[in-house]
This record gives C-alpha cells, structure tokens and sequence, in this order.
C-alpha cells in the first residue's frame, strides 16, 4: 500500500499530530455536511432531553471526510465517554465482551472499519445493540451454558469506507445511517482557512482556493497540502502563503491543477490508452498501478467517480468523455453502452447486483 503517495486519503503518521490540533471538537465547528450535522444535532438533543442512550450511529464514505472527527463530536455534544476500537482491532468475542461490559451508561463505543469485524464478534454485537444483551457462553462441550447480562445503555457509532460490505443484520441495526459527502470547493476553503490560523499561518484568497480546488473534495488532503505549502513557504521565506506558494508546491509534489497524482493519471491513461476507454475488470487495473484492489476502489475510484472521470459497469470500468477532455484526447463513444453510473453504496464492486 502506497502511504507516501501524498493524496493518499488514509491517515498516515504525519497526519496523527495534525488530527489533535486541527480537529474541530463541537458540531459547530464541523464544517458542511450539513443535512448530517442537521439531523444530528436534533437527534443528539432528543436523546440528551430524555437522559436516554442516542440511538446507534452508522457512518459511512470515502476516507478522509471526517467520520472520525464527527464520531468525537457525538461523543463529546453528548457529554458522553468514547471508547474508540476498530473491526480489525477485535480478534476475539471476549475483546468487545471486556469494552461493553466496561461503558457507562450512554456511553459511545467508536468501531472504525466495522466492515472488518470478525464473524463472530459481530454476532455479540446483535443482542447488545439491540436490547443492551451481553450473550456468553460459560464452560465448553456437554457441560457449558450460555448466560445473558445485562449492559448499560450505550450508543455504537460505526464507520466505514465500505458500507456495501456490512452485513444486512448488522447495517439494520443502526438506527442512524449518515453518509458523508465530499466538500465543496467552498467548505474546502473555510477549512483551510481555519487549519492554517490554527497553524498561525496567513494564507491569502486565491492560494486558499488553489488548495481547495485541489484537494479533492477531502478535509485530511486539503489539511496535508497545507502543511506541505506551509513547508515551501518557511523555506522560501515567504511570510503569506499566496498562490504562487501554492502553485511553486503542488507542482512539486506532481499535483495536476484538479488534485490529480500520478497514479489516477496512471489509472485513466491505463484505461484509455490501453483498452480504448474500457471496460476494463478492476484486477487489471489494480495489477497496471501496482495496488492492491481494495485500495483502487476504496481510495482512488471514488473521487474520480464523483468527479465523472470513471464508470463502474458489470463488465468493469470505463473512462468517461471527461476524462478524455481532461487529458485533451478525442472520445469516440461509438458502441459505448456502459454508461450507467452506479452509486458507491449500491454496488463498489463494479459487479452485476
Ligand atoms: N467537517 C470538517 N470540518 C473541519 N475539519 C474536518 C472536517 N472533517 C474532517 N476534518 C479534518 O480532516 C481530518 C480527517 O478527518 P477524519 O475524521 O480523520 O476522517 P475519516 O475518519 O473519515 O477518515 C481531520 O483531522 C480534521 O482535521
Ligand atoms: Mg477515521
């Protein structure tokens, strides 16, 4: 897995320093999202008014969007504990038995990746999220019972990059689904501008936008770029970040003027050069950039997807008109027929539903 690549959208080192300082702590402060933050907040207030537990919480899109930071909030507008785990993180039923029999009352238990949780570990999960049940098996073979214990009242907030992978028993146990969607240029830049205070750095209008337009629609990318122009900045001596900073960086770093690395450029030219637009199956495609296929369709397919660049169809993917005017190639859309766009929920892997 490639963590170097700079607008990888998963949470490298660098970013962990970065997450505490420029994470917003109350909605707030959460920018966009706005039907989200709408509903939480009166779901978050109604649970408060009735001292009862808010119901569970699923939260589900491309890395890099805030699922953490808003999970924190919940938390946090609840006056609540988070105990934060993730799918991979619980290698045995007796891990998540040990974290919900330690919660208190209306506490939240963060999962991150639920969509990784083992088999069975999800199956403890089931009476606990519904009727706050701990089911455990006492003893083994012919001599051992099953005991059910009661927990306290607790929310799960579960996030995912994959909710097409999440069980039906599982996803139907969360009361609350929110997806999150990727920021406008707009929020892009209020987030922007927020981070690079917080950093005690002054960053002019049109190096902000710059920056925005290029982050691909993610708060985490839009936060690095910063970070990184703030390098070239220091090094330059230049005491405003300015689009010419912004500008002399991103060029650096091989960003193309909509947020494109090497690596999407690898992918679309793959398939526009190599298999005249597609279709092209995803293993091949993951084999020509040298990723595994989870990573293609998890980090780098979505945005070029929501930004129209890409297609999956049943018979694999293919490159939009977009992407051809993007590269400034001719499209020859004759005997095209894969052009239904599926959406990231219904079907990720580009197979036939
Ligand atoms: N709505 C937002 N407003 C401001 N900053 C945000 C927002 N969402 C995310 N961020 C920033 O982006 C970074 C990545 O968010 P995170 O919650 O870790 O994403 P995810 O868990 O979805 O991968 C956070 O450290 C935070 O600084
Ligand atoms: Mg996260």
């Amino acid at each position: 897995m490639n963590d170097r690549r700079i607008v990888t959208s998963r949470e490298t080192a660098s970013d962990l320093d970065l997450n505490n300082t420029l994470r917003p702590t109350r909605l707030k402060d959460y920018i966009g999202q706005e039907s989200v933050k709408k509903r939480m907040e009166v779901f978050i207030n109604a649970a408060k008014a009735r001292g009862e537990a808010l119901d569970h919480v699923l939260l589900y899109g491309p890395p890099g969007l805030g699922k953490t930071t808003l999970s924190h909030i919940i938390a946090n507008e609840l006056g609540v504990n988070i105990r934060i785990t993730s799918g991979p993180a619980i290698e045995k039923t007796g891990d998540l038995a040990a974290m919900l029999t330690s919660l208190k009352k209306n506490d939240v238990l963060f999962i991150d990746e639920i969509h990784r949780l083992d088999r069975s570990v999800e199956e403890v999960l089931y009476p606990a999220m519904e009727d706050y049940k701990l089911d455990i098996i006492i003893g083994k073979g012919q001599g051992s019972k099953a005991i059910r214990l009661d927990l306290q009242p607790f929310t799960l907030i579960g996030a995912t990059t994959r909710a097409g992978l999440l069980s039906s028993p599982l996803r139907d146990r969360f009361g609350i689904i929110n997806r999150l969607e990727y920021y406008s240029t707009d929020e892009l830049i209020t987030i922007i501008k927020r981070s690079a205070s917080i950093l005690g750095y002054d960053i002019d209008g049109p190096g902000a936008v710059e920056l925005a337009k290029r982050s691909r629609g993610t708060p985490r990318i839009a936060n690095r770029f910063l970070k990184r122009v703030r390098d070239f900045a220091q090094v330059t001596g230049d005491e405003r970040i300015s689009l010419e900073t912004v500008n002399s960086a991103l060029s650096l770093l091989e960003i193309d003027p909509i947020g494109l690395d090497k690596t999407d450029i690898l992918l679309l030219s793959t398939i526009i050069d190599k298999f005249s637009g597609g279709p092209v199956g995803l293993e091949t495609i993951s084999a020509v950039i040298g990723e595994e296929k989870e990573t293609v369709e998890e980090v780098y397919e979505p945005y070029l997807m929501q930004i129209g660049f890409l297609n999956r169809t049943p018979r694999g993917r293919v490159a939009t008109r977009r992407a051809y005017e993007h590269f400034g190639i001719a499209y020859d859309d004759t005997g095209r027929t894969d052009n239904k766009q599926q959406t990231f929920f219904d079907n990720e892997s580009g197979t036939a539903k």
